[in-house]
């Protein structure tokens, strides 16, 4: 193949990846000022909630975003949706900057963007019937029905969740919560989106019912198309429908990559770290499998560790840790971007029980034991 067909096919395929790509993150930042004082309000820190993360977001494919409480999942997700407006930084949906719109086209571009949230509780208004909750997108964006018959579009979308359409007049509490949670589903998905933003989902369900939630998610992107930003705080809730994850501590991503490099061959502690807490559903595995942990808490996102923000509880830190940010990107070794000056590959479950290949100096507690940090 001669160069110019070689670059010629390149291209072709980058125009192709690009006229899938619906969202296009670039180092966005989100601080809220703390202000103290009574009569007179002082501006005396910044909550760093997200602190420059970047992604992107193709057609179809389902982003998983994972950390713990507080490391700013949320606050990245109403981002995405227009909820807020970055402190600093780049939201692109389908090239089109949207972090800058305001009134009509604001509202058209959170038609495309819809969001289904952690609990099915306390996010449908208890007063209401369920046609009425499903249906009332339609009286924000009238235009969004068209001339279709309201109550018929409404039973159709029950019906495409798995409910009964005949149950639209019935209210929230006379579900459960798996139910409620397919309301929820089906009022997103009445504007025909492109995509949702999954805030938890299912983090509120139990396993058998969370199982459930997820297949019907994976159903409804494999029937319209739609593009998932998934959001958890546990890796293995996502791993089953994730393509890509994003792993957050403290405001930043710390690594990112499919769900392969993450789950397979992840580089960074933290990441590892999160790993080793996951169940192993392999019984033959169970056992063997080292256990990091974490000691203390995550630090205030107001007054943020200086250079590497896990290195308070990282058990590999140094002193260049303390002075220079490691940027996300991919390392010696490593094909997949990864936030820390020591990325590297570590067996999370040693399926031999023989502990050769642990990482000198890790916090590893075998056989469930459990090590504190040094
Ligand atoms: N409107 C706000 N004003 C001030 N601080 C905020 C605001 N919203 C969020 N925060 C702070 O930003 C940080 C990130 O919050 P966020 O809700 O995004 O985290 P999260 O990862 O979703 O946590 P969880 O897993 O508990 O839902 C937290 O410290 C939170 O207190
Ligand atoms: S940069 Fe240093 S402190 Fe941060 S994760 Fe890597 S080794 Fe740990
Ligand atoms: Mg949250």
């Amino acid at each position: 193949m001669s160069a110019e067909t070689s670059t010629s096919s390149h291209e072709a395929t980058a125009a192709h990846e690009d006229s899938d790509l619906l969202l296009e993150v670039t180092e966005v930042k989100k601080h809220f000022p703390v202000k103290q004082g009574i009569v007179f309000q002082r501006t005396v820190g910044q909550v760093q909630a997200v602190d420059g993360v970047s992604l992107k977001l193709r057609r179809g494919e389902t982003l998983g975003v994972v950390g713990e409480s507080g490391c700013g999942k949320s606050t990245l997700g109403r981002l995405l949706m227009g909820l807020e407006r970055p402190t600093s930084g780049s939201i692109k949906l389908k090239g089109r900057e949207v972090s800058t719109l305001k009134g009509r086209e604001l509202r058209a571009m959170r038609r495309n963007i819809q969001i289904v949230l952690q609990d099915p509780y306390s996010s449908l208004d208890p007063r209401m019937t369920v046609g009425d909750i499903v249906g009332e997108p339609y009286d924000v964006h009238p235009d969004a029905l068209g001339n279709r018959d309201r109550r018929r579009t409404i039973q159709e979308l029950l019906d495409v969740v798995g409910l009964d359409p005949s149950h639209a007049n019935r209210y929230p509490h006379q579900f459960s919560g798996g139910q409620r949670q397919r309301i929820g589903i089906a009022r997103a998905l009445a504007l025909k989106p492109e995509i949702i933003v999954c805030d938890e989902p299912v983090s509120a369900l139990d396993v058998s019912v969370q199982a459930q939630v997820i297949n019907l998610f994976e159903q409804l992107q494999n029937e319209f198309g739609l593009a998932y930003v998934f959001i958890a705080h546990d890796l293995s809730v996502v791993r089953h429908i994730s393509d890509r994850v994003l792993v957050m501590y403290l405001g930043k991503g710390v690594e990112y990559g499919t769900e392969d490099e993450i789950y397979e061959h992840p580089t960074h502690p933290y990441t590892q770290a999160l790993l080793s807490a996951v169940s192993v559903p392999d019984p033959r595995l169970r056992g063997h499998r080292d256990h990091i942990v974490l000691e203390g808490d995550v630090p205030s996102p107001v007054d943020p560790p200086s250079g590497c923000r896990f290195r308070t509880r990282c058990w590999k830190a140094e002193d260049v840790c303390a002075t220079e940010v490691p940027l996300l990107v991919a390392r010696d070794g490593s094909a997949h971007p990864s936030a820390c000056h020591f990325a590297v590959e570590r067996d999370v479950i040693h399926a031999s029980g023989d502990d050769d290949r642990r990482d000198e100096g890790a916090n590893v507690a075998e056989h469930g034991e459990e090590t504190s940090t040094p």
